[in-house]
């Protein structure tokens, strides 16, 4: 695989340092800049603007254990039995014990969570045994998260976010630290290099891989696809998270209906009105792939949907406003007609690997978030979740810069750049839409089809053919657009490659020819580097 996107070479580019920067502005990069602040000058990049990310549209919450009832300990037991047995206990114990403080920070910082009686209200979502998701505004946590932590960075000194940069690939110096980022400013069509002491990917997910996604435009894997440029490894890249319930009329987006409108006590029902989920351990609110599956598999018959009526229409209205008057502009009242749902993408529990400091396999290079892989999700990730993860092992990465104590910044000398580069210090016809072939739907379609919520190994072998082929031979990278097609083809290939060599079944990767979940043989976690993106195995550490 190539090692930079683009023949670039350092003359002429204009240059910016900062002690750390901080690629991505959901709930991970955001934090993170936001407490690295305390100690130095940060730089955040944000590809478009930056309260777009994937936190924003977060609407279910943030799981903590702050009921009386519940504890860490429930917390970290529910964690690992959705995690189908790739959770490292160690970091998951970090997850739940460093949580709570995370939170009240996150609340001192502004994110106001809804209330009731003057306590913080705590709904319930699938696979936890207690009611511990905080969540803001009803249904728009993500939205008030992000507020807040915009706001906050806005009036930090310290802090300078830049719009509109699209992260090409990281770079290196000669001793293969990763000292900054090149990077293509999208209003003037430059190139600027960035370097800093500590460089943190906090890019987010990939769900633009696939033809149906909650994800926002801006998901397609680019913290992922540059750090495996780069020579980073990517973890359990076979396990993507399909969401039960997004919404599915024609012309609609594949807006998210959140998890918490089940936890409510909303039902799954059949076109024949029959609750299909009703004799299956947990019903509507088992694990998320197993919903996602017994979904997948009723609509083989006909439509699935999900009845809100069993809440009650005050409920639903105090509770789910963002999703109810989302479905009325599409002419659906939940309040009295059950609404059209699928699966679709949501989540990458892979992604690239970290130790429990967010430290990744490239010195100086960091990375926390849904684009970073701790083990802390294992095979799949506990609803509501991620928000938390975010937030503790940002917090983490800061302890480690200060504990690391670089003194040096980098130099734009001592960077490498791509041999016979061809001097070019930005992208002709930036901006224009391009993708006249359709490769990005075909790659989406592909995934869709053939890695998606069922897989088997015609499929997976089809699909890494086809990407590698369309990689090969098809992409040409003449504007922003050409960039993220250029990573979605990354990291779909990366996932057909662990999604055909793990010959199982288990949390969000189910194989229909190998159904079985064999601890004894698969119970670890893939590692793919840029070679060939072949995959080797390491252990799951830190069993309890
Ligand atoms: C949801 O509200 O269902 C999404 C929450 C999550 O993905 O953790």
């Amino acid at each position: 695989m190539r090692r930079y996107l683009y023949p670039w070479s350092k003359s002429g580019i204009k240059v910016f340092d900062s002690d750390v920067l901080v690629l991505g502005s959901g709930i991970a990069g955001l934090y993170t800049a936001i407490k690295a602040s305390e100690h130095f000058q940060v730089t955040v990049l944000t590809k478009k603007t930056i309260e777009e990310s994937n936190t924003g549209h977060a609407q279910g919450g943030i799981a903590v254990a702050l009921n009386e009832e519940d504890s860490p300990t429930l917390h970290f037991e529910d964690t690992l039995r959705a995690g189908a047995g790739l959770c490292d206990p160690l970091v998951v114990r970090i997850l739940v014990e460093e949580g709570p403080t995370c939170v009240e920070e996150l609340m001192n910082m502004g994110a106001q969570f809804d209330r009731q009686d003057g306590a913080l209200a705590l709904t319930r979502e699938a696979a936890h045994s207690q009611r511990r998701i905080l969540h803001a505004l009803g249904d728009a946590t993500g939205w008030e998260i992000e507020r807040a932590l915009v706001a906050k960075v806005k009036e930090n000194p310290k802090v300078t976010a830049l719009e509109g940069r699209f992260v090409v690939d990281l770079l290196e110096n000669y001793t293969g630290e990763i000292v900054g980022a090149l990077v293509l400013n999208e209003e003037t069509g430059e190139f600027e290099g960035h370097l800093a002491n500590a460089v943190v990917l906090a890019t987010g997910g990939l769900g633009q891989v696939y033809r149906f996604t909650t994800n926002p435009s801006v998901a397609t894997g680019d913290g992922m696809a540059i750090a495996i440029r780069a020579g980073a490894y990517l973890m359990d890249m076979e396990f993507v998270q399909f969401h039960p319930t997004a919404l599915f009329i024609p012309n609609a987006p594949c807006f998210l209906i959140s998890e918490s409108v089940r936890g409510e006590g909303a039902h799954l029902i059949n076109s024949a009105g029959l609750r299909f989920m009703e004799n299956v351990p947990g019903k509507e609110l088992a694990p998320r792939d197993i919903v996602a599956r017994a979904i997948w598999e009723e609509m083989n018959q006909g439509p699935v949907y999900l009845d809100f009526r069993p809440i009650g229409l005050e409920r639903i209205l105090e509770r789910f406003p963002t999703i109810y008057q989302t479905c009325l502009n599409y002419g659906m009242n939940v309040c009295t007609t059950p609404l059209p749902i699928a699966p679709a993408a949501h989540y990458m529990m892979g992604g690239i690997a970290t130790n429990s400091f967010g430290e990744t396999s490239l010195p100086r290079l960091y990375a926390a978030g849904e684009c970073a892989c701790n083990g802390v999700h294992g095979a799949n990730r506990l609803a509501s979740n991620s928000l938390l993860d975010g937030l503790v092992f940002g917090a983490r990465i800061v302890e480690k810069i200060l504990q690391k104590n670089y003194v040096k910044r980098p130099s734009w000398e001592g960077v490498l750049c791509p041999e016979g580069g061809l001097g070019r210090t930005g992208i002709n016809g930036l901006g224009k839409q391009v993708d006249a072939r359709g490769l990005r739907t075909r790659i989406q379609d592909l995934m869709w089809n053939s890695v998606g919520i069922l897989r088997d190994e015609a499929g997976l072998e089809k699909a890494k053919e086809l990407l590698k082929a369309w990689e090969r031979n098809e992409l040409s990278i003449r504007c922003v657009d050409d960039l993220e097609t250029a990573n979605l083809l990354t990291v779909g290939e990366v996932i057909a490659k662990a999604a055909f060599d793990r010959q199982e079944s288990r949390g969000g990767h189910f194989r229909s020819d190998y159904p079985l979940r064999l601890d004894e043989r698969w119970q670890k976690h893939s590692l793919q580097s840029k070679e060939g993106y072949h995959v080797h195995y390491v252990p799951v550490s830190g069993a309890d």
